[in-house]
């Protein structure tokens, strides 16, 4: 294991409205594209995160979950484009080829990926991982970073408070 993987930030989020705070603190200290890998058990909070992250960044549409699409493009107020994706039906990553995955090797893109463990190989890499669990009625997060751009955006979010 590299030990850029054991750099992380955990927070507790005890309901949806702190999930998507992180979401959006995410947002606020983005500064570029960003490859982020959303891994965590069904209903962990995946898609309310990336709903929070995407709003925040200005997407003006409503964000739906891509459970049955696979991905969904956005593009943020900036006009960045914006894809979110949901690999939950996908059994191996071969599967993907279809979707034309080229256009994610955008830098300046921001990628979202639910279930990502399920495409390994056939995404551009992490910049982050959260990763999302139970812990009683709310949930846990450990957000971890895997690239100089990722390190970059976690030091930027260390020890900030969450907004409200
Ligand atoms: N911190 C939290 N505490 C309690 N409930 C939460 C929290 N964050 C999100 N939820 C709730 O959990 C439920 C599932 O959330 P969500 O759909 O975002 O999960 P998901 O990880 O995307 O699931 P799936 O794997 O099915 O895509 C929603 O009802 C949401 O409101
Ligand atoms: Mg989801």
């Amino acid at each position: 294991m590299c030990t850029d993987e054991s750099t992380g930030q955990s927070w507790t989020l005890p309901d949806e409205m702190a999930t998507a705070a992180l979401g959006e603190s995410v947002a606020l200290a983005l500064d570029g594209g960003l490859v982020l890998y959303l891994y965590g058990p069904l209903g962990a909070g995946k898609t309310s995160f990336a709903r929070a992250l995407l709003t925040a960044l200005g997407v003006g549409e409503r964000i739906k979950s891509p459970t049955y699409t696979l991905l969904e493009s956005y593009r943020t107020a900036a006009d960045t484009p914006a894809w979110h994706l949901d690999l939950y039906r996908i059994g191996d990553p071969g599967e993907l080829e279809w979707l034309g995955l080229d256009a994610l090797e955008d830098p300046a893109a921001v990628i979202l990926v639910e279930w990502a463990e399920r495409g390994l190989g056939a995404l551009p890499a992490a910049d982050l991982a959260l990763h999302l669990d139970y812990a009683g009625e709310g949930r846990q997060a450990l957000l971890q970073a895997h690239s100089a751009r990722g390190r970059h955006l976690l030091g930027r979010l260390q020890g900030a408070a969450l907004q409200a």
